[in-house]
């Protein structure tokens, strides 16, 4: 099973109709989509990105499938989220995903940075609901990818507590790293 489809199998078990999520990193809104399959019309997505295409491409997907009620699309750094987030869904975030890397089928250079990521984790951390989870998928074979990933490893580990243990899963590629309570991961 690849890791993208790990994540969505592990996330969907701290997911429920009406819930609130956070894709940190649409991209090509594959994440959105699942986000917003999860939560239904009566929940909400906010989709997080520096790259107007990647919006537009998410907004589409969501459109086509028939999605796009519950997306709100926010055209900003990751590394704002909290400012950016509704005031009352402070607390109240089930679930925060981050695919971390490039836009596919775009240009290489607009890469998340760890000087972006790791503001982000901890916002992350106090936006999200107790019972809820943070995930990370970090690929290193791009140039800087493999020192983001150990930075966000170190910042992960720094979050977790009693409350929320870190969990991580090894592949050749990308690795990914989990924060939740312990009850599934
Ligand atoms: C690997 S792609 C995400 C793939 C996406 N989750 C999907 O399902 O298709 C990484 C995305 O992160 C975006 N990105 C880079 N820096 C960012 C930042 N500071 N805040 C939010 N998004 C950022 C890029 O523009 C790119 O679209």
């Amino acid at each position: 099973m690849r890791l993208t489809d790990k994540v969505h199998l592990i996330v969907s078990e701290y997911l429920q109709p009406g819930d609130l999520a956070v894709d940190a990193t649409a991209g090509n809104g594959h994440d959105s989509l699942f986000l917003a399959e999860q939560v239904g019309k009566q929940g909400k997505v906010f989709a997080f990105d520096i790259q107007e295409q990647a919006l537009n491409r998410t907004a589409t997907h969501l459109r086509e499938a028939g999605q796009e009620q519950q997306l709100y699309l926010i055209h900003r750094g990751h590394e704002h989220l909290r400012e950016s987030l509704p005031r009352e869904s402070i607390g109240q975030i089930k679930a925060i995903l981050f695919n971390l890397g490039y836009l596919p089928h775009s240009d290489k250079t607009t890469i998340t940075r760890q000087e972006h990521t790791l503001p982000a984790l901890k916002q992350a951390r106090e936006v999200l609901a107790s019972d809820g989870i943070i995930s990370v998928l970090a690929y290193r074979g791009h140039p800087g990818g493999q020192e983001e990933a150990l930075a966000v490893r170190q910042c992960m580990t720094e979050l977790a507590g009693d409350d929320l243990q870190l969990s991580i899963l090894e592949s050749p590629g990308p690795v990914l790293l989990l924060l939740a309570q312990h009850k599934h991961v």
